[in-house]
C-alpha cells in the first residue's frame, strides 16, 4: 500500500491589488458559451480579456473552476466588475471572503483494535483516498513557503490524525510516549495548501474553491476541512459551496465545528450536508507529581513542562494572609520573596483571576517555577508550560496551603513527564467545541458527532517550535500536542474512509447516519458525557448524537439516508432564490415544488419561537443496511415538558436495502415555568429502535431548543 502524499500550490492571496482592485468569484451558466470556444476556461478568458479598458488596466485571472462552481474568480476593478455584469453568461458574482482556523492513542480511545471490528474489516483504511486541507498559525515573523510545503504545521498534525503510519516511541518531550497511527493508516492522503501565513493567516475562499474544486478533479473519497468562514447564507460560503459539489460526487465531506463554545449558536459549517464535528477530551491526562517536605504530601498535578528535569526539595514560598499575594495578583508580590523559589498561588474563589494572569505574575517576579491550584475549566495549553509548572485541582490546593502554612521550612519536589491513561470520566465535550444550534438552519440539529480533539499527539513539522523553556530557548519536535475541533475533524474523516472501504455502496448521509446512530451518549464512567464549562452534563447541542464509536458503526443495522434532491427541497424550504440555489446545486433544472425542511435526519430538533409551546411531526425513512430479514420495535425516553409519540411502533425490513417510514409527533409544553430560560435550551430525550431478537440499536437525540430570537 502506498501513502501519497500530493499537493497543490495556490497563492491567490499574494495578487497585488491596487486602487479599486478586489478579489471576486464569478458564476458564470455554462450553457451560454458561445459556439466558437472549445472550453469554458477559453470562454471565461476571453470574457476576461475584453473587459480590459484601454489604459492597460486587466483583470487577473486567477482560477478557472470545473467542479464545485461553474465560473471562475479574478481581481477586478469596479469598472470591470460593471462591465462584466453585462456580459452574456454572466449569473453572479460574489466578493472574496477569508476563513479562520479552528486550531497515538487516540485510536485506541475510540475502540479501533487491530484484530477485531472496523480496522481490520476496512482493511485500515486501504485505497480509500482522503483530502484534506492544509493551513497554520501565527508564529513568528518570517513568511510563509510559496510552495505546498507545510509552514505551520497544522496540516502534518491533521493529516496524520487521519492516516499516519505506525511509528514507535512518537511522544511530545516525553509526554504521550507510545506507538503513534492514524485512523486509517492505509488511506492514501492528498493535501491541498489553502491557506497561507504571512504576518496573518489567510484562507481565501477563491483559494478554498480551488483546493477542492482539484480534489474533486482528483477523485478523493473523503474531505476533512479544519477550517470555518463566517456563518452567511450557504451560497456565500465556498465550504458548503465546495461540499454541496463533493455530495453530488458521493464524496463525504466532515468538517469542524469551530472552537467558539460554549456559547449557543456558536457552530460553524452548520450545512446539513457536511459531518459537522465537535471535540472532546480523551481519557489521557499529563501530570506531575509534587511531593512536599519530606513527603508528609504527594499530589498529582497537570503539566506538560518539555524537560527531564528533577526537582528536588527545592524552597516553596506562598504569599499568606494578604488575599492579592495568596492568589498572585498582578504586581502583589516582590520578586526579592520569590527569587530562586517555587511559588504557590491559590484558586481566586472570591473572583476571577485566571491562571494566565497568575502566570504572569510569576513570571514578573522570576520565581524559578511555580504549583497553581485551579479548576477544571481553566484552558491550558502546552505554550505556558514555559517553566516548571503544575496545576494542582482545588481540593489538593487546600492541602498545598494547609502544608505550607504549617511547615517551618516548606520544600518542593516535582518529577515531570507523567502520562496518565484511563481517566474519568471522558470523553467530555471540550470548553471551545462550538455549540448548537445552528444560527442558519437551526431545524436541523448541530454538531453532528463528537470526536477526540483535546491534546491530540500528532505529527509536526521539525523546523517549527512548539515549546519553549524560559531560560533555554525554542525546542523542536516531531510530534506536537493540539487541541480544536480542527483535531477531532480528521478523526471523524479517518472513520468515514474506514466505513467507505467497508461499505463501498453507502451515501455519505449513510455513512452519518452509521455513525450518529451508534454514537456513546454515556462516558467511561458510564454517565451522560458532561460538558467540562459546566462540570455537569451535557445534551446534544454540546455533543451531538454523542461521541464517535467506529466498531459499532461499521454495522448500524438501519441509517437514515437522504438524496441529493432532499437538500435541494431544503434550500427551497429555507427561501433561498433560484440563483442561491444555483450556486449551490450547479444547475438550473430544478424546481421548488416539495419545500422541505424536515431532511431525513438521524435527530429531531425543534425551534421554540417565542412560545413554551409546540408540535411537530417529523417524517423519516429508514433504510436496512444489514444482510438479514429485521423486526424493530421503538422505545422513546422523553423529559418532562416533552411528549413523543411514534406512528407505527414496529418496523420489519425483508432483504437489506428494504425501507420502512414511520412518523415521531412531538408535543413541547413547558407550562408557565420557563424561568431560567437556560435549562431549555437542549431539553432532550432520545427515540431508539431496537432490533426484535437482534443486536443492533439505533439511536437518535429528539432536542427542543429557543431560537436565537429569544435573546439566549
Ligand atoms: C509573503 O509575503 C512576502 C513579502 O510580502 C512575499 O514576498 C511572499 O511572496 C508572500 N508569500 C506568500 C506565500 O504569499
Ligand atoms: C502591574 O504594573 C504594570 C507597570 O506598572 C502595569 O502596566 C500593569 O497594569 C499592572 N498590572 C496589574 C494587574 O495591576
Ligand atoms: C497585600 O499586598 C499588596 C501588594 O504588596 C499590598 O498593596 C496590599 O496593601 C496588601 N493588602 C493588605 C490588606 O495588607
Ligand atoms: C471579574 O468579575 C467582575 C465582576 O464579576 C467583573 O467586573 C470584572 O470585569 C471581571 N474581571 C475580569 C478580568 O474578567
Ligand atoms: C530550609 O531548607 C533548605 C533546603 O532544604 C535548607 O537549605 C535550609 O538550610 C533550611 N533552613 C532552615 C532554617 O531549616
Ligand atoms: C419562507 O417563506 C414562507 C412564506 O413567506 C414562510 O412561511 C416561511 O417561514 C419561510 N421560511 C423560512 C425558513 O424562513
Ligand atoms: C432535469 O431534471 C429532470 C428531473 O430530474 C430530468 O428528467 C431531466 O433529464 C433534466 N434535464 C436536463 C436538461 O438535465
Ligand atoms: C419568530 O417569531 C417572530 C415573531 O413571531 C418572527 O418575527 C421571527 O421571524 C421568527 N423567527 C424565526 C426564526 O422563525
Ligand atoms: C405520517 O403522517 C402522515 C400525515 O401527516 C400520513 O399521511 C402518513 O401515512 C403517516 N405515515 C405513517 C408511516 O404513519
Amino acid at each position: 500500500m502506498i501513502l501519497s502524499i500530493l499537493c497543490l500550490v495556490l497563492s491567490a492571496t499574494s495578487a497585488y491589488m491596487p486602487g479599486d482592485r478586489k478579489t471576486y468569484i464569478v458564476h458564470m451558466d455554462k450553457a451560454a458559451m458561445p459556439a466558437p470556444f472549445s472550453t469554458h476556461h477559453h470562454w471565461y478568458m476571453s470574457t476576461l480579456s475584453s473587459l480590459s479598458s484601454p489604459d492597460g488596466d486587466a483583470p487577473t485571472h486567477l482560477y478557472t473552476y470545473n467542479h464545485v462552481v461553474d465560473g471562475f474568480s479574478a481581481v477586478l476593478s469596479q469598472t470591470h466588475l460593471k462591465n462584466l455584469q453585462k456580459m452574456p453568461g454572466h449569473h453572479g458574482t460574489y466578493l472574496e471572503t477569508f476563513g479562520h482556523l479552528h486550531t497515538t492513542h487516540t485510536p485506541k480511545f475510540v475502540g479501533l483494535k487491530k484484530h477485531a471490528g472496523l480496522w481490520p474489516a476496512a482493511g485500515f483504511g486501504s485505497d480509500v483516498i482522503v483530502g484534506l486541507k492544509q493551513y497554520g498559525l501565527k508564529i513568528s515573523t518570517t513568511f510563509d513557503y510559496d510552495s505546498p510545503r507545510d509552514f505551520l504545521g497544522h496540516g502534518t498534525h491533521t493529516s496524520s490524525t487521519i492516516a499516519g503510519s505506525r511509528v514507535q516511541n512518537a511522544n511530545y518531550f516525553g509526554y504521550a510516549e507510545g506507538t503513534a497511527i492514524g485512523v486509517a493508516p492505509m488511506a492514501r492522503i492528498a493535501m491541498y495548501k489553502i491557506a497561507f501565513y504571512n504576518d496573518t493567516l489567510k484562507a481565501a475562499a477563491v483559494d478554498v474553491l480551488a483546493g477542492m474544486d482539484q480534489a474533486i478533479a482528483d477523485g478523493v473519497d473523503v474531505m476533512s476541512l479544519s477550517l470555518g468562514f463566517p456563518e452567511t447564507t450557504f451560497d456565500e460560503n465556498p465550504i458548503a459551496i465546495g461540499a454541496f459539489a463533493a455530495l453530488k460526487k458521493g464524496i463525504f465531506v466532515a468538517c469542524s465545528a469551530g472552537n467558539s463554545g460554549p456559547r449557543p449558536y456558536s457552530i460553524e459549517n452548520g450545512a446539513p450536508w457536511i459531518t459537522t464535528v465537535g471535540a472532546g477530551t480523551v481519557d489521557r491526562e499529563f501530570a506531575a507529581r509534587v511531593t512536599l517536605g519530606n513527603e508528609e504530601l504527594s499530589v498529582l498535578g497537570k503539566s506538560v513542562y518539555p524537560e527531564n528535569l528533577f526537582v528536588s526539595r527545592e524552597p516553596i514560598y506562598f504569599g499568606y494572609g494578604n488575599r492579592s499575594k495568596e492568589i498572585c495578583e498582578g504586581n502583589s508580590t516582590d520578586p526579592r520573596a520569590v527569587a530562586g523559589k517555587y511559588i504557590f498561588c491559590a484558586f481566586d474563589y472570591k473572583g476571577n483571576i485566571t491562571v494566565s494572569q497568575q502566570l504572569k505574575e510569576v513570571r514578573r517576579t522570576r520565581a524559578a517555577g511555580a504549583i497553581i491550584s485551579a479548576d477544571s475549566r481553566q484552558n491550558m495549553f502546552p505554550d505556558d508550560f514555559d517553566m516548571p509548572f503544575v496545576t494542582v485541582n482545588l481540593n489538593n490546593g487546600e492541602l498545598v496551603k494547609k502544608y505550607i502554612i504549617n511547615a517551618d521550612n516548606a520544600t518542593v519536589s516535582i518529577k515531570f513527564q507523567i502520562t496518565i491513561l484511563g481517566t474519568k470520566p471522558s470523553p467530555q465535550v471540550a470548553k471551545f467545541s462550538s455549540r448548537g444550534p445552528s444560527l442558519r438552519s437551526p431545524w436541523i440539529l448541530k454538531p453532528d458527532i463528537l470526536a477526540p480533539g483535546v491534546d491530540i499527539l500528532g505529527a509536526w513539522v521539525p523546523n517549527r517550535p512548539i515549546a519553549t523553556i524560559r531560560d533555554i530557548g525554542k525546542l523542536l519536535t516531531e510530534y506536537a500536542l493540539e487541541s480544536g475541533t480542527s483535531m477531532s475533524c480528521p478523526h471523524a474523516a479517518g472513520i468515514a474512509a474506514l466505513l467507505k472501504a467497508t461499505h463501498r455502496e453507502w451515501s455519505s448521509a449513510a455513512i452519518r447516519s452509521a455513525m450518529m446512530t451508534t454514537a456513546d451518549v454515556l462516558d467511561n464512567a458510564y454517565d451522560m458525557i458532561t460538558d467540562i464549562s459546566t462540570g455537569a452534563a451535557g445534551t446534544p447541542l454540546d455533543f451531538g448524537a454523542g461521541h464517535i464509536n467506529p466498531n459499532k458503526a461499521m454495522d448500524p443495522g438501519l441509517v437514515y439516508d437522504i438524496e441529493v434532491q432532499d437538500y435541494t427541497n431544503y434550500l427551497c424550504a429555507l427561501n433561498y432564490t433560484s440563483q442561491q440555489i444555483r450556486v449551490l446545486t450547479g444547475t438550473s433544472n430544478f424546481t421548488c415544488q416539495n419545500d422541505n425542511l424536515d431532511l431525513n435526519y438521524p435527530s429531531f430538533i425543534i425551534i421554540l419561537n417565542n412560545t413554551n409551546t409546540a408540535s411537530f411531526t417529523f417524517k423519516r425513512v429508514l433504510t436496512n443496511v444489514a444482510v438479514t430479514r429485521s423486526v424493530y420495535t421503538a422505545v422513546v425516553k422523553a423529559p418532562a415538558g416533552m411528549t413523543v409519540a411514534v406512528q407505527p411502533v414496529t418496523l420489519s425490513f425483508d432483504e437489506k436495502h428494504s425501507k420502512a417510514e414511520f412518523n415521531l409527533t412531538v408535543n413541547i409544553n413547558l407550562g408557565n415555568d420557563v424561568s431560567p430560560k437556560r435549562n431549555y435550551l437542549g431539553n432532550f430525550g432520545y427515540l431508539t429502535w431496537y432490533e426484535v431478537n437482534g443486536k443492533h440499536l439505533v439511536r437518535s437525540p429528539i432536542v427542543s431548543a429557543f431560537s436565537v430570537s429569544n435573546g439566549q
